[in-house]
This record gives C-alpha cells, structure tokens and sequence, in this order.
C-alpha cells in the first residue's frame, strides 16, 4: 500500500509527512444526521486505520471528535508501536476526562490551555485564535513529531488540506448510501472543475468491501502549498 511504503520511506530518510485518512459512504457521509458513525468501513478499513498509526509519530484529532467518540488512538489491531497523541481542542470543550489523555507512558499534546484536571504528563500549547495548520505542524516538529496523522474529523482534515498541509490521504469508500448527515471533505467553493484538486490515486479493494482511495495529493493538480 502506497501510504504505508511513503510513511516508511519517510521514516527511514528522516523526513517529514503528513498524511489523513477519512472514512466515507458511497455518498460522501461521514455520520448519519444525529451523529451516528460506527462503524462506516469494515474491520479491515480499522486495521489499516492502526496500521496508519503505527506508521508515523503523532495522530492528531479535532476537538469535535474527541467530543462525538472519545477514541484511545493507540495501536491495537496490529503489532507497531502507539504514537504520540495530539488533541486540538483551544476552547478545551472537550474537558480532560479523555480517552486519549490517558496517562500510558505516550505522550499526549493539547492546542489548548491547561485544565486543572489534566492527567499527569499532558503537554500543552497555547492556542487562542484558529492555528493554522503549519503552525500546528511547526509546533510538532519542534517537539519532534515529524509524521503525523491527521485522523479526523471531517473538519480539522478539510482545514489541513485547505492549507495544503496534506501530502497524503487514504479515503475509504464504504459500499453503503446513508443519504443523509454530515460529509467528509469540505473546501472553498470553487467555479470550475478545472480548479478541481486531481490527486495522483491507487485504489484498492478491501475484502469486506470497501474501497480504498489512496491519493497522493502532492503529485496531483491544484494542491495548495
Ligand atoms: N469517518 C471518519 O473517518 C471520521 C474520522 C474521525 C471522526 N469522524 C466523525 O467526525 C465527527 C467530528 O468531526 P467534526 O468535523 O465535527 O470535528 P473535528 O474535525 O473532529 O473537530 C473540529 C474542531 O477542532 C478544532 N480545530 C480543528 N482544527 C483547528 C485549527 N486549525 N485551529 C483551531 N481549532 C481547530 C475546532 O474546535 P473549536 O470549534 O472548538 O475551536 C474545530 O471546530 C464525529 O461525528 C466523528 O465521529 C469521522
């Protein structure tokens, strides 16, 4: 798989890469309207979901996600290591009771102020105004975290490809129409296709039937940089 082999060309050659992985129906919905989600993809859309993980330093959510599913972000379903988790979250909305603050030895940054009750160990950097995604990055750099994972959700993956921060994404089409609810990628209007962004994509079935679109956005047209 193309993302798995960038991550590790990455790796091996001390560079960095952001990748983002989003998990769609047939029409592009992300949830049903009151915010049902799980689960979309099948379980081998998961594993590579923890494969991605375990491939890069940190796995970065939005705060709308830690608020919906309070997910772990570790690795589980494959051997590899956890990464480091990062939350951004400057209104801190989703308080500290999360999941993924867990004090396990990983370490875990929030774009936030401090709260009284975060678990011992959590990092966190100020965040007043919207971050943009390069500082956001800049910031994890400097802490060492040079490939990241821009897991969710719909939102925080439209603003970092919006900035041009992405230079990979797995979408995983799902072969179900919800017809209603959420979508995934959301950008500026553009007037004509020709603005359109053209990925360079490999596509692959997983045997439960999804599909992935694994698309490498550097390498395609319109990609904001
Ligand atoms: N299908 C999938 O693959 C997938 C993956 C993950 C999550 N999800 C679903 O997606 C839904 C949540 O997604 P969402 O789009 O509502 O929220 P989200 O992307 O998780 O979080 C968005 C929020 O994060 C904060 N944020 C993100 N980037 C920021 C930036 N650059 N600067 C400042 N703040 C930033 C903002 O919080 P404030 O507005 O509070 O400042 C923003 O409103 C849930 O239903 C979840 O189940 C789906």
């Amino acid at each position: 798989m193309r993302i798995i082999e960038a991550l590790r060309e990455a790796a091996a050659a001390g560079a960095p890469l952001v990748v983002a992985q989003l998990g769609q129906s047939l029409d592009g919905r992300i949830a049903t309207p009151s915010g049902h989600s799980h689960y979309i993809n099948g379980p081998e859309a998961i594993t590579l979901l923890h494969r991605l993980r375990a491939e890069v330093d940190a796995v970065l959510i939005g705060a709308g996600t830690a608020r919906a599913d309070d997910p772990q972000l570790t690795v589980r379903h494959v051997d590899g290591p956890s990464p480091a988790r990062v939350l951004i979250d400057r209104r801190r909305s989703a308080g500290a009771r999360l999941k993924l603050l867990a004090d396990d030895g990983r370490r875990r940054i929030v774009f936030g102020a401090p709260l009284a009750d975060d678990p011992p160990g959590v990092e966190t950097i100020p965040a007043d105004a919207p971050l943009a995604p390069a500082a956001v990055l800049a910031a994890l750099a400097e802490r060492g975290l040079n490939r990241v994972l821009v897991e969710g959700g719909a939102t925080t993956v439209s603003l970092f490809i919006a900035a041009g921060a992405i230079d990979r994404i797995a979408v995983l089409v799902a072969p179900m129409i919800i017809g209603s609810g959420p979508t995934g990628i959301a950008l500026p209007p553009i007037d004509r296709l020709d603005g359109a962004i053209r990925p360079v994509v490999a596509t692959e079935t997983l045997p439960g039937g999804d599909v992935l679109f694994d698309c490498d956005l550097r390498g395609g047209q319109n990609v904001a940089r």
